[in-house]
């Protein structure tokens, strides 16, 4: 079926959020169980948590418009997800990979940002504020590991890395 109304937006956005943060549940936990420093690890981790929360807010949406949760493939993260497991792959010193792996996480967050900075608007343009509040939710996750993340990267020892 064409999209022709905002409400089609708006389900055909819902469904790549639910791809996306589903794609993301586990990378996530990859990323976690790949980082050699707690502060990196963990932060991971706790976000890993967040994501399978976001997953689940996801499924109050749809059960609020009435559809059942129905997921729309997303080239967007798997691009990303590809890139990173491309990198990884290749058996790079664990320090580069921990800087890598903050980039790789700056990188879906605010892709996620984005995601939601565009789902919410439409959700308040179809009146649906109590949705509108639970992506918000997911909105201010995503702000706070993107943060996280930032101050990690800023505060990294680039001594620790082979400079050739
Ligand atoms: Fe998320
Ligand atoms: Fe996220």
């Amino acid at each position: 079926m064409c999209p022709n109304s905002l409400n089609d937006l708006f389900k055909d956005g819902l469904k790549h959020a639910y791809y996306t943060e589903q794609q993301l549940v586990d990378a996530t936990e990859e990323l976690a169980n790949q980082s050699s420093e707690g502060e990196i690890a963990s932060a991971f981790s706790e976000h890993h948590d967040e994501t399978q929360g976001h997953v689940n807010r996801i499924e109050t949406v749809f059960d609020a418009i009435g559809e059942s949760p129905e997921t729309k493939s997303d080239s967007a993260v798997e691009g990303l997800i590809n890139d990173h497991d491309e990198f990884a792959s290749q058996d790079p010193d664990q320090n580069v990979l921990d800087r890598f792996n903050i980039a790789a996480g700056q990188k879906s967050e605010h892709y996620e940002i984005a995601m939601y900075g565009n789902l919410i608007p439409l959700a308040d343009q179809l009146g649906m504020d109590d949705v509108a509040d639970t992506l918000e939710q997911n909105l201010r996750e995503e702000q706070d590991a993107l943060e996280k993340l930032s101050t990690i990267g800023e505060e990294f020892d680039y001594g620790q890395l082979p400079s050739e």
